[in-house]
């Protein structure tokens, strides 16, 4: 009984998705979607949010500093031509003196204030703080003691498949039971299971070299680019095999992190910005993850937090995971995780990629 019922809907998932995924659109853009939008051009709708993002959080300020209510369109307020103007300056200034290299930034002059000031402070350069060399570790030294924390290579081998179950949560009010599927290599599902609301479940997937999304929206096919970031943050969900995934990585520092004692690692990643990756110095498992995403304005830092590692069959997982933006926060609690069970490909691929958005 229940099989069928389960067979039923995933038929009805796939036709679903056929004729949504017909209609995958070409990837919109913000001028196409927005009624007054004459700087920040080419960008998708999501860039643009994030550029939104970006200077609130660069200036401290909310969105309505510059915009009257929900009228995002109109030009009443006098900081949103400031705002033009200054999108513009640093357009500017780049390319002038800059190489074309995104070296200012809002975030550069205003660091987080309205008012930039202008002033240095007092007895600066004058009082010398000593600063001990600290010895840093050879990359492969910190990433060897990362692979040993994990349960070392042997263990890690065995994890074909891999199957969490726990909840998401997000400062939107999002709150739902979450599903993530691994078939290694290659091929994920999330599943945020009644996200939109009782019945309607966000899909997000990852199937060797196609990513998409999937809600009562439709289909959408993330780009190449899209992809590639989609499966590196798996990646970082499950047990990342770092030296595939970054083209070089350098030791930078030894820190302090919420009062622990980390090594910063910087990974490089060509076509990215490159991005940072933190190791506790003591137990040498990895704590955060910061990347970049790309923004005409500036790099736009999105941060993970990795938590609570537990051991299930010899291997080692963050039980919490979170996510942080200037303006966004969403937790991954997991709860149960069954390994090297049987998950049929059909299971992780309920969506014809009719075609793929740039
Ligand atoms: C520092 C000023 C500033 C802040 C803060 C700001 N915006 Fe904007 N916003 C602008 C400017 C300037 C434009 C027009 C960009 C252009 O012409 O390319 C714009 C345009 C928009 C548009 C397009 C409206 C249309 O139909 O043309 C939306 C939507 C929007 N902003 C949303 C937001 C949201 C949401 C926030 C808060 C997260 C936000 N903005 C914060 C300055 C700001
Ligand atoms: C080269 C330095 C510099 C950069 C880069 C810069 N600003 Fe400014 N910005 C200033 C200064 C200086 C002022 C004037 C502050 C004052 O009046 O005290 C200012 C003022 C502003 C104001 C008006 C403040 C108000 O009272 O509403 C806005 C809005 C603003 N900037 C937005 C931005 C945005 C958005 C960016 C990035 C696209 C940016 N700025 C980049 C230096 C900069």
């Amino acid at each position: 009984m229940k099989f069928r019922r389960t067979i039923c809907i995933f038929s009805f998932i796939a036709l679903y998705c056929l004729v949504m995924g017909l209609q995958a659109q070409e990837t919109r853009v913000a001028e196409k979607v927005y009624k007054n939008v004459r700087v920040l051009k080419g960008l998708t709708p999501d860039q643009f949010n994030d550029t939104m993002s970006f200077m609130s959080a660069s200036l401290g300020v909310k969105c309505s500093h510059c915009h009257a209510g929900e009228k995002f369109d109109t030009d009443e307020k006098a900081a949103k031509a400031v705002a033009r103007d200054m999108i513009e300056l640093t357009y500017r200034l780049n390319a002038l003196s800059f190489g074309g290299k995104q070296a200012v930034t809002c975030y550069t002059c205003h660091r987080g204030q309205l008012h930039p000031s202008s002033a240095p402070p007092v007895l600066f350069g004058y009082v010398k703080e000593s600063s001990p060399v600290a010895l840093l570790p050879t990359p492969d030294e910190v990433l060897n003691r990362y692979t040993q924390a994990l349960g070392g290579e042997a263990a890690l081998s065995k994890i074909s498949t891999r199957l969490r179950k726990g909840r998401f949560q997000n400062s939107r009010g999002g709150d739902c039971p979450l599903e993530l599927y691994e078939k290694l290599p290659g091929k994920y599902l999330s599943v945020m299971v009644g996200y939109r609301r009782p019945g309607v479940s966000v899909y997000r997937g990852i199937r060797d070299n196609e990513g998409w999304t999937m809600d009562d929206r439709g289909v959408q096919a993330l780009s190449l680019q899209d992809t590639a970031r989609e499966r590196r943050d798996w990646a970082f969900l499950g047990t990342p095999r770092l030296k595939e995934i970054y083209d070089r990585l350098t030791v930078k520092a030894r820190e302090k992190l919420g009062g622990r004692e980390v090594f910063r690692v910087e990974g490089e990643i060509s076509g990215f910005p490159a991005e940072q990756l933190f190791f506790d110095a003591n137990n040498g498992l990895l704590l955060r993850r910061v990347v970049f995403l790309n923004n005409p304005l500036g790099p736009y830092p999105e941060e993970t937090d990795f938590d609570d590692y537990r051991e299930v069959d010899g291997v080692k997982l963050p039980f919490l995971v979170t996510r942080a933006r200037s303006d966004y926060r969403a937790i991954r609690k997991i709860e149960e995780v069954a390994h090297n069970i049987s998950i049929p490909d059909e299971k992780l691929n309920p969506v014809p990629v009719a075609a793929r958005s740039k």
